[in-house]
């Protein structure tokens, strides 16, 4: 078992030991994108949805909050959760202001089906999430009609009803999964055909849980949604979340001798450009029970010890593996060669400022790292055996530096690691059952 030594502050810092093996098999929590995505399609459809595996992290208990306070009834078992949708346009006046927490899904999609209602709502957020651009949000949709005002286009978001409600042509000026997915969810409210047009992929999840029509052309990727697609209520199955099960596979892949089993992660393949590059980067990961007749394709990963060498990420790959760029940085700094990240200015807006937090990180090493405007580059070896990170109340900036300070010779100390929460309340408890 992975040995972990005691707090500092209560949880406000934990400290690890390097560890000397991870060995067996995880099942991890439901995908926290698509978990959004199944809450919120059920709780448009009129009737009974169930999801199975759910995330368990606070951004989607957030959006199950919000949902709840529009009048949707959601009930947590033991193994799944019932949603008891509205239908179209039939969600209630909220009592008091949406607290999106820390989650840009929830604000950004939710916002989408907020502008096409009749009644007024006020979104708001924890510190994060209120720094955060919306203005992505806020434009298309007030072009649609959305009567949104705002903080000088931050939280919180004031959404009044809309007097004419329209379709729009858009196509997206930035590489946002989240963007296309508050435009489509606004244009399922439309008589008429909206069209978005995406001229650089990211996650697909929205287009195919509600199976909307979309084809390839030299513009781009075009998606058609109108009031057709409204959703039915159905059953969801979400499987293992591809960007948690990242900081496991890099341990894995980093420690000697280990093997690790990771069981029914999303295989989405908007969603593989980590494994994809890792296995570039020389990585022993493979496949196995993989189900592609779902509307979201999973299977299990087998990882094994690797010795790797670092791989320029292209611009068209970055949308694909934006949220695991933390933990490639960290497996960066044991691969063979210059990492040089380039491309990726979007990461200055996730919960935390990901290029500046990297490369603090990465400093607190002693080794020379170059931050730039989208990115940052290094070719360096650890020069200290240990070191103290911060986590800046980043989830993924905790969890990566966790799995740097477990590779380290005598351990790391990982700052505010507490935020793990927001995506894997889990996470020690899995690290100690993998690890010894
Ligand atoms: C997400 C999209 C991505 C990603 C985020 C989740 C989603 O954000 O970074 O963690 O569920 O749609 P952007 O849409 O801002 O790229």
């Amino acid at each position: 078992m992975a040995s972990r030594k005691k707090n500092y502050f209560q949880t406000m810092i934990e400290s690890f030991d390097k560890i000397k093996k991870v060995e067996g098999e995880l099942t991890l929590p439901g995908d926290k994108s698509i978990s959004h995505r199944a809450l919120m399609i059920s709780a448009m459809a009129e009737g009974k949805s169930v999801i199975f595996n759910i995330s368990n992290g606070e951004d989607v208990k957030s959006t199950g909050k919000c949902l709840s306070k529009l009048g949707v009834e959601i009930t947590d078992t033991d193994d799944k959760v019932i949603v008891k949708g509205v239908g179209f346009k039939k969600f209630a006046a909220p009592t008091g202001e949406l607290f999106a927490g820390n989650s840009g899904t929830t604000v950004r999609l939710l916002s989408g089906i907020l502008s096409a209602q009749n009644f007024q709502s006020v979104i708001t957020g924890d510190n994060s999430l209120s720094q955060r651009p919306m203005k992505r949000i806020i434009e298309p949709l007030k072009q649609m009609g959305g009567d949104i005002s705002s903080n000088d286009f931050k939280l919180p978001l004031i959404i009044k009803p809309s007097i004419n409600f329209k379709p729009i042509n858009y196509k997206l000026p930035v590489a946002s999964a989240q963007v296309k997915s508050a435009i489509l969810f606004a244009g399922l409210h439309c008589e008429d055909e909206t069209k978005v047009i995406e001229t650089i992929p990211s996650r697909n999840h929205t287009e195919k849980m509600l199976n909307l029509k979309t084809e390839n052309t030299e513009a781009g990727k075009i998606i058609y949604v109108s009031k057709t697609d409204y959703p039915q209520p159905s059953d969801f199955f979400v499987p293992s979340d591809i960007s948690t099960s990242a900081y496991f596979i890099v341990l894995s892949l980093l420690t000697p001798n280990s093997s690790l089993l990771i069981k029914n992660v999303s295989l989405n393949e908007s969603r593989l450009g980590f494994i994809n590059h890792l296995r570039k980067m020389c990585a022993k990961i493979d496949f196995e029970n993989v189900n592609k007749n779902t509307i979201e394709p999973y299977g299990d990963l087998i990882v094994k010890s690797s010795k790797l060498k670092n791989v320029p990420v292209s611009k068209k790959e970055i949308p694909n593996l934006i949220d695991e760029i933390p933990i490639l940085s960290v497996a960066g700094l044991f691969a063979e060669g210059e990492f040089n990240l380039n491309n990726a200015s979007e990461l200055r807006y996730k919960e935390s400022d990901r290029i500046k937090a990297v490369v603090y990180n990465l400093r607190r090493l002693n080794i020379d790292v170059e931050e730039k405007p989208d990115g940052f580059i290094f070719d360096d070896n650890l020069k200290v055996n240990t070191a103290d990170f911060e986590s800046f109340g980043d989830h993924r900036i905790a969890m990566s530096f966790t799995v740097l300070s477990m590779l380290m010779k005598d351990g790391g100390r990982v700052e505010g690691f507490n935020c793990v929460r927001i995506s894997n309340p889990d996470f020690m408890e899995q690290i100690q059952k993998v690890g010894e």
